[in-house]
């Protein structure tokens, strides 16, 4: 068996929803008898690739899967093929032992990772595009899902190691920013809508006050800003999902699962996110305007917006100047930004 070691853009991940995967039943599986469970979301991506079967159609590599199956029953002992999904050369996923249950692909790895195969290619060639692309939507997927973290990591094998230990994270994923909690900034308590989650839309708003560059400082105005949304404004919390300052953290508003006050008509199914201070004359530097895209992608990798969502600054939806001009003009170059 080669180890495959596949390498994936950040956050390219082919995400056109959810992968067709040919189920045990299908591919006509002998039941399932092996009782490890995983515990979700896993670590660790492990990727072999399986010589000496070629196949390219779903008859004939359901086929051959029926015929690992039986080979890992009868002749290794297992409880069942070794891994939790195989990616045949004709781009279709495979359900092998799936989501829950524990594979027997890498010692020391399989309680900790999940395990995917390639299969049907010809001996000494590399897994057709179509086989890598189901994989990179399957990784996508299993992220999207809880399955897999998003900072999962992808330890490369050498097929002569003997001993497995963990290894040096070969790719680690792009971290959610850390994120500044309600606790941490002393929050006030209060009891809001839910959210309609995934959100459809990332609002992109300036508090229009005084701007923060460390985070003691930020902690005030947002806890001030708390204040005047509630007692002032009237609003059941701080208007917005979460605020951005110069001191390039992210500081939780309502956070994620909570409705937001910052636009009218929106405030259910759009993300609102607030830089902190007036960005019209001068834009925020570089270190807010990365942390706050950072917690856009971490928010698709999540699940709390949608992939297919849509970014707009706060004057594309009601009468305002915010975000500032300034900072507007950054964001109008952001993915996914509709005017
Ligand atoms: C995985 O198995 C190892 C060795 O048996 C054990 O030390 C470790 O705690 C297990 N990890 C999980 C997440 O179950
Ligand atoms: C933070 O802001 C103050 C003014 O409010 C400024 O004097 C200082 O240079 C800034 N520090 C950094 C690191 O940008």
């Amino acid at each position: 068996m080669l180890r495959w070691l596949l390498v994936f853009s950040a956050l390219g991940l082919g995400a056109c929803g959810s992968p067709t995967i040919v189920s045990r039943k299908e591919w006509g599986a002998r039941s399932q008898t092996c009782r490890a469970q995983l515990t979700l979301p896993v670590a660790y991506i492990i990727t072999d690739q399986l010589m000496g079967i070629e196949c390219q159609e779903l008859n004939v590599c359901s086929q051959e899967l029926r015929g690992l199956q039986s080979h890992s029953v009868y002749t290794k002992g297992w409880c069942d093929v070794a891994y939790n999904f195989l990616v045949g050369n004709d781009g279709r996923v495979y359900e092998g032992v799936g989501w829950n249950i524990q594979g027997m692909h890498t010692q020391g790895y399989n309680n900790i990772s999940l395990g995917l195969a390639f299969f049907g290619n010809k001996i000494g060639s590399s897994p057709s595009l179509a086989a890598l692309s189901a994989a990179e939507g399957l990784i996508s997927y299993a992220i999207q899902k809880g399955y897999l973290s998003p900072r999962y990591i992808q330890p490369l094998l050498l097929k002569e190691e003997s001993c497995l230990a963990p290894q040096q994270p070969v790719m680690p994923r792009k971290a959610c920013p850390n994120i500044i909690t309600r606790s941490a900034w002393e929050a006030r308590e209060s009891h809001c809508p839910k959210m309609n989650l995934p959100a459809k839309y990332v609002i992109i708003i300036h508090t229009a006050g005084t701007t923060c560059n460390v985070s003691m400082d930020c902690q005030v105005r947002v806890r001030d800003i708390q204040s005047f949304h509630m007692d002032t404004r009237n609003f059941c919390d701080i208007g917005y999902h979460f605020l951005v300052g110069q001191d390039g953290g992210v500081y939780e508003g309502v956070g994620w699962h909570i409705q937001g006050s910052h636009t009218y008509g929106y405030n259910d199914i759009a993300l609102g996110i607030a830089f902190i201070g007036n960005f019209i004359e001068k834009p925020p530097n570089a270190a807010a305007l990365e942390a706050a895209q950072n917690l856009i992608q971490c928010a698709v990798v999540k699940g709390y917006l949608s992939l297919n969502y849509l970014l707009v600054g706060h004057r594309d939806v009601i009468n305002t100047l915010s975000p500032g001009k300034a900072l507007y003009n950054i964001i109008k170059t952001w993915p996914h930004f509709k005017h």
